[in-house]
């Protein structure tokens, strides 16, 4: 069987570093309320506040380290592309550990490394402005602050039309550490069983949507997705040096 893999994402896989997730007990949105941070409405209502929020999580990548989940799948990775067999990482993450871990990643949700221009639409990679009360000027066009490139609430998520058609070719689709709370990503599960995909989702706790997964996978995704990945490795026949 020649595979074809789609993988999505969510805070659980980047847990095992160090970086807190959204909704498990101690998660970000216990400590702050998501409207007060992650919406285009508190960015223009008190843009102090979301800076600050956000320049403490850009701080905390160097911080942390891609973890054992990070590394297989990228492992995964180069094993299906030296087999010419089609992969999919699609991440809601907005840290930078799977590009670190060596994976092609689409980050569904943007990256806190770059930073982007609301007047001009200039973007830029930056890791050396992560004072949490200074704003950041845009040397483009001299706009006063430039806000980090993700995507808030009420904000169109990206990649979403290719992922779509990515699961309508695949045959195994896999989700790690996400809650099945944000959509379009809590769609992709059922829309890959629609599509007759074997599905497989690694989190702490069932998730929300995961209904009638084939396959639910409970653990830390440190402990389970290494394994997974060797199992498919061997299952189909991959490289396991790739
Ligand atoms: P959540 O915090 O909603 O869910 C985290 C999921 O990871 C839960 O299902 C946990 O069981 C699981 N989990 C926690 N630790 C884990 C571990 N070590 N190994 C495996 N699983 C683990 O995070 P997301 O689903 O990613 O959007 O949240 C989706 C979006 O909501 C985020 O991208 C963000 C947030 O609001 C925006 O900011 C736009």
């Amino acid at each position: 069987m020649r595979p074809a893999v789609v993988v999505l994402t969510g805070a659980g896989v980047s847990a095992d570093s160090g970086v807190s997730t959204f909704r498990d007990a101690g998660g970000l949105w216990e400590e702050q309320r998501l409207e007060d941070v992650a919406t285009p409405e508190a960015w223009a209502r008190d843009p102090a506040l979301v800076w600050r929020f956000y320049q403490l999580r850009r701080a905390q990548l160097a911080e942390v380290e891609p973890n054992p989940a990070h590394l297989a799948l990228a492992r995964l990775e180069r094993a299906l592309a030296l087999a010419g067999a089609p992969f999919t990482l699609v991440s809601q993450n907005v840290d930078d550990l799977h590009a670190r871990a060596g994976s092609s990643v689409l980050s569904m949700h943007g990256q806190l490394r770059v930073l982007a221009c609301e007047a001009c639409g200039r973007t830029l990679e930056d890791d050396a402005h992560l004072d949490p009360e200074s704003f950041v000027p845009c040397s483009a066009c001299g706009h006063p602050r430039l806000r980090p490139d993700v995507v808030w609430f009420g904000e169109l998520p990206r990649f979403v039309d290719q992922v779509e058609v990515r699961l309508h070719e695949a045959t195994h689709f896999l989700a790690v550490g996400t809650s099945g709370a944000v959509w379009p990503a809590a769609g992709f599960l059922g829309l890959a069983r629609a599509t007759g995909t074997r599905t497989f989702v690694n989190a702490l706790e069932a998730p929300d949507n995961a209904g009638e997964v084939d396959h639910f996978l409970p653990g830390r995704a440190a402990e389970v997705i290494p394994g997974l990945v060797d199992t498919w490795i061997d299952e189909w026949g991959l490289s396991a040096h790739a």
